[in-house]
């Protein structure tokens, strides 16, 4: 039997050998990452998982449960027991080195897989920012906003009323019975039975009185409507700002100073100011107010289509039909009052050939008002 002891101690010997020299040529193409090649530090992510994941076959292959190494070790008991010793050392240590191959490559591995992954989710801090848009406001709004300031300066309140109005504010309250001539250019957009979008902003002038009572000073700025067809002077819906005081003693002299002091503060003290007779239902008497053009100072030019003077708006003395259609007594109370478009003046100062412009909400043209 000696002869096949001998025989059984060198054939399980050459099967170590056989699954050692199989491991190291399987696992040649991992040894670089043992040495840490510069190949095997800058792989990318994905190849570096997929090397890992090859790493991990291979040690089931090598180490596992059916691997020629598990293999040998079934075989310890079985070998002379004078080589067991031996056998069963050689097989560990054999083993031990696999193992030991493998876990030094798995934790290079891990450490590129790591890195690459921060690399991936870092924030270059470097890299300039995308500024975001800073908005402005509109013209308009600039141009309204100017306004209130100075008759909010002139102790007026500012008023915000409703746009949808029935006929007795847009009308009848403001001394335009029905069938009056008035409430023919004025003619609008109707909405259900009875009611009507605004044609004029001297509707708040009820409502504020009605509110208020006399004595009221104030001004509403604010969106009003008419059928007119677009063209570069004309807009279906447009903005005027009413102005309105009553109180005991106001004359026609107050109405003139402070459209006056209004147009000194918007364009300059050296402004003049020029009130032209006119009609209106809701005011008697009545005057178209004009100022000495803000450019030319009243010589001519093509602002003020040569005649040296801008037109503001409508004003004058509140008819006692408006003021008692307010429940204000005409026998105590007088007052002005004025209307002006805020869409046209700033037409005008900002040498806008068409109204449209402030309308169209084109960022082109709007953002040239920051
Ligand atoms: N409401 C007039 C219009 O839309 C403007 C106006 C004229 C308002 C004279 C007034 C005024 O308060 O007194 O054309």
């Amino acid at each position: 039997m000696g002869g096949s002891a001998e025989k059984m101690t060198d054939a399980p010997a050459k099967e170590v050998d056989l699954a050692s020299e199989a491991f190291e040529r399987e696992f040649e193409r991992f040894a670089r990452f043992i040495r840490n090649d510069s190949s095997a530090v800058t792989l990318g992510l994905s190849d570096a998982e997929q090397e890992l994941r090859a790493l991990q076959d291979l040690r089931t292959r090598h180490l596992g449960k059916k691997s020629a190494i598990a293999g040998a070790k079934k075989l310890i008991g079985r070998v002379a027991a004078e080589d067991r010793a031996a056998f069963g050392q050689l097989v560990q240590k054999t083993e031990a080195a696999m193992a030991e191959s493998i876990e030094t490559a798995e934790e290079s591995l891990n450490a590129i897989i790591k890195s690459a992954r921060t690399a991936r989710e870092a924030i270059d801090v470097t890299i300039p920012g995308r500024r975001p848009r800073q908005g402005h406001l509109h013209p308009i709004t600039l141009m309204r906003q100017r306004i209130e300031d100075i008759f909010v300066s002139l102790g007026y309140a500012v008023e915000d009323d409703r746009e949808i109005e029935t006929d007795f504010y847009n009308f009848d309250a403001l001394n335009i019975p029905e069938g009056h001539p008035a409430r023919e250019p004025q003619d609008t957009f109707y909405t259900t039975e009875g009611f009507a979008l605004r044609s004029q902003t001297s509707t708040v002038q009820i409502h504020a009185m009605q509110r208020r009572g006399a004595p009221v000073r104030m001004i509403a700025p604010g969106r009003v409507f008419r059928r007119d067809t677009p063209d570069p002077t004309h807009n279906p819906m447009f903005y005027q700002v009413e102005g309105l005081c009553v109180d005991r003693g106001i004359t026609m002299a107050h109405l003139k100073g402070t459209l006056a002091e209004f147009v000194h503060r918007l364009f300059g003290p050296e402004t003049k100011t020029r009130f032209r007779p006119s009609y209106f239902p809701f005011t008697e008497p009545s005057a178209e107010v004009d100022y000495s053009c803000f450019n030319c100072g009243g010589d001519g030019c093509r602002i003020c289509k040569w005649s040296g003077w801008i037109e503001l708006g409508g004003s004058g003395m509140v008819h006692p039909n408006v003021l008692r259609a307010a429940n204000v007594d005409p026998e105590e109370f007088t007052g002005f009052a004025f209307g002006l478009g805020i869409d046209r003046t700033c037409a005008r100062i900002y040498q806008l050939d068409d109204i449209r412009l402030l309308f169209e909400n084109d960022v082109r043209f709007l953002s040239q008002f920051r």
